[in-house]
């Protein structure tokens, strides 16, 4: 593993003469006004002043935008976005410099040596959330551990592609000495494996935060004998063959031709190919390959294509053993229940051997 790897953060902002203060007692249409025209406004006093001006903006702009269509909406997240991010805070000493602040451990691991700077209101938000899962570390039921994940890295949500990966597991008879688990997030299919008695796992992922915050979690414990981790793209610079590998790709199409999507979300166009000729050099004869994946895409109406059944339908490769599958029930929603029932989700883990 590269030792210079960088760590993505909040870049930090520095402090400068221009900015238009604001507390409880400074008049809010005004502050709006400046920032529409520009202005960055700095939060003082009490940290809840900032969660009241991003409160009136929201509510600002809805009266002066419509927020109907898809075009409609995105041109009104995308002004919100703008706006909100005028709205800064100072960091001394590894600190929001308000008062009633939330404590958050982020800002001295990731900013150590830095002092005094601003960052946007959201960002500190968003960093606040993450610490507060990182601290306490998320549950996750087919786990004995708690996961702690990184800040900014993908951790579950919903467990159900877990535990179809979890009986499968349980089932699977063939040689346990290695595997590798591509885009390995914060770990959980890694210790999944691991749980399961494989002797070694190699992780990789895209982002720099997956690698250090799992490199750190580890520390020097038996799990980080087990787990080798490797960063870049697909399967980096893993030169083992191994009798499984797993992954867990993005499960949406990107819809544009952006360079900033989120790599653990959307997929582009050459992910799946890409990685489906790579795990034909990385896969031992009799190895399985196993993808979960979701029929969410085809639900919200975004593609009609299913990757795997592609990859499958060119029969060169791969050829299908067999795809587990289970429908995800939609949270009781009052407000949705009258109208007209839509597909239901499930979620899907194919299991695909060598031709
Ligand atoms: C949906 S998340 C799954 C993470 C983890 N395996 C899990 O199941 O919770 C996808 C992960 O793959 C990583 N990723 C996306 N594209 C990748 C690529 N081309 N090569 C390596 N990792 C990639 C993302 O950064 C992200 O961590």
């Amino acid at each position: 593993m590269s030792a210079k790897l960088k760590i993505n953060k909040p870049t930090p902002i520095a402090p400068g003469e221009d900015l238009v203060r604001f507390d409880s007692n400074t008049d809010i249409r005004e502050t709006l006004y400046a920032m529409k025209a520009g202005k960055s406004v700095l939060i003082t006093e009490f940290y809840s002043n900032g969660m009241l001006l991003l409160k009136e903006l929201q509510k600002h702009l809805k009266i002066r935008l419509p927020n109907k269509t898809i075009k409609e909406q995105h041109a009104f997240r995308a002004e919100y976005h703008r706006l909100s991010n005028l709205i800064l805070l100072k960091i001394t000493n590894q600190e929001v410099a308000v008062d009633k602040a939330p404590k958050i451990g982020w800002l001295h691991t990731l900013y150590t040596g830095k002092n005094d700077f601003l960052l946007t209101f959201p960002e500190v938000q968003r960093l606040n959330s993450a610490w507060q899962k990182f601290h306490k570390g998320v549950k996750v039921p087919v786990l004995r551990n708690k996961v702690h994940p990184y800040y900014g890295v993908y951790f579950p949500t919903r467990f159900d592609h877990l535990t179809l990966f979890d009986n499968w597991l349980k089932r699977y008879e063939g040689p346990k000495k290695s595997a590798i688990d591509v885009g390995i997030g914060s770990g959980v299919l890694s210790f999944q494996i691991v749980q399961h008695g494989f002797q070694k796992v190699f992780g990789t992922d895209t982002k720099p935060n997956a690698i250090l915050g799992l490199k750190e979690f580890m520390g020097d414990t038996k799990l980080s004998r087990k787990i080798e981790l490797n960063y870049g793209n697909l399967f980096a610079t893993i030169e083992k063959e191994t009798e499984l590998i797993v992954f867990n790709p993005p499960w949406l199409p990107a819809i544009s031709n952006e360079e900033n999507i989120d790599e653990a979300v959307y997929y582009n166009k050459n992910l799946f190919p890409k990685f489906f000729a790579e795990a034909n050099n990385k896969l031992s004869e009799d190895g399985k390959l196993v993808v979960l994946f979701s029929n969410a895409a085809q639900i919200k109406n975004l593609t009609k294509e299913n990757p795997i059944e592609k990859e499958l339908a060119k029969g060169i490769r791969f050829k299908l053993e067999k795809c587990l599958k289970k429908t995800i029930k939609p949270p009781v929603d009052k407000s949705k229940r009258d109208k007209k029932v839509t597909a239901l989700e499930e979620v899907q883990l194919w299991v695909l051997t060598k031709i």
